[in-house]
């Protein structure tokens, strides 16, 4: 008879520098990558509503924004712009002088050991808020290809270290990809937002970036939530197209898809946490509802643990800050 288990995991449990010795997945500041949100002006610090802690900046207040992170250990920022004018082809995104061609400059500039990604798509861009070039009411694919690929060519040009095309037109990688080759940008790597969902959860970033389709929606072009073997296809194929980096988006909601992406191709896999998941977190927190920091701590951790290398979410300077004081441990 057996007067005790002969294994007791609680062994490994009561000591906390135990606890971290056999701790499987891992959380530092090298995983993370800040999205930022750039406007035209001078000294613009201004907090974006619905993502308490988040702001449009000026390009001089997003050179200190990004001396502040590279000081932190983040690797890197994602660049997202609001154009002073918008146009139904969406211009000012392949624009020399536009919005986040003149931030990456500023940037490269003044913190060059820290990495510039910039976002690739035209729904910031044009005036009626879709991804792609609009003709008879719906988003054509293979005229949007075009547009997107110089979009990464202009961003590789001003500076950006990778591009990260978010618009989910068939085909975009390649047609990026062949781009960058044809202007002697053979080296710069693609992070392919490959599975993304038509998801809810973009809802306080399209208020932030002034995105939002001024009809219909983008299920069009974007993922059904209910899909995840398509998924694992989206990736495939972008992987094909030459992606080096490829991405699910949001995270929170697809750790399921994160994890079988991670299990199926062992490529750096990137997930991004979205603005609705970081609304989420705030709010709750805000309203005594949640521990916010806790609450942040967890969801990060369970994204790294389903499988992401690379975690881009408006949380990275808080974690950050949080690691560096160990405080997570307690
Ligand atoms: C642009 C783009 C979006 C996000 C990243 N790139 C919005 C969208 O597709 O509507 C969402 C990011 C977030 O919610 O944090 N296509």
């Amino acid at each position: 008879m057996m007067a005790h288990p002969l294994f007791r995991p609680r062994r490994l449990r009561e000591k906390a520098l135990v606890r971290k010795l056999v701790r499987e997945t891992t959380l530092a500041a090298d995983d993370l990558i800040y999205p930022a949100f750039v406007v035209d002006g001078r000294a613009v610090r201004e907090p974006i509503g619905s993502m308490p802690g988040q702001f449009h900046l000026s390009i001089d207040e997003l050179v200190k924004e990004a001396k502040d992170i590279a000081g932190m250990g983040i690797p890197g920022l994602l660049l997202f712009g609001l154009p002073a004018e918008k146009d139904p082809r969406g211009s000012e995104a392949w624009a020399d002088d536009g919005i986040v061609q003149r931030a990456v400059r500023a940037v490269k500039d003044t913190v060059p050991d820290l990495l510039v990604i910039t976002d690739v798509c035209l729904c910031e861009y044009t005036s009626h808020g879709h991804c792609g070039v609009v003709e008879d009411g719906t988003v054509k694919n293979d005229p949007t290809l075009e547009l997107l690929a110089r979009v990464a060519v202009s961003h590789v040009e001003a500076g950006a270290d990778l591009v990260a095309p978010s618009d989910m037109m068939d085909g975009r990688v390649a047609a990026i990809r062949e781009a960058l080759d044809d202007a002697n940008y053979a080296e710069t790597p693609i992070m392919a937002y490959s599975a993304k969902y038509a998801s809810v959860f973009y809802g306080p970033f399209r208020e932030a970036a002034d995105s939002a389709p001024q009809f219909g929606d983008r299920r069009g072009y974007q993922m059904d939530p209910a899909n995840a073997v398509e998924a694992l296809r989206e990736i495939a194929l972008d992987v094909d197209e030459g992606a080096d980096i490829v991405m699910v988006k949001p995270a929170l909601p697809y750790l399921d898809v994160i994890s079988r992406a991670k299990a199926e191709f062992g490529l750096p896999l990137a997930a991004y946490s979205v603005s609705g998941e970081y609304a989420m977190i705030k709010a709750a927190g805000r309203l005594g509802w949640l521990d916010e920091e806790r609450a942040m701590m967890e969801t990060m951790i369970s994204i790294r643990r389903a499988g992401a290398d690379i975690v881009i979410t408006y949380f990275a300077r808080d974690i950050a800050r949080l690691l560096e004081q160990n405080r997570h441990l307690r």
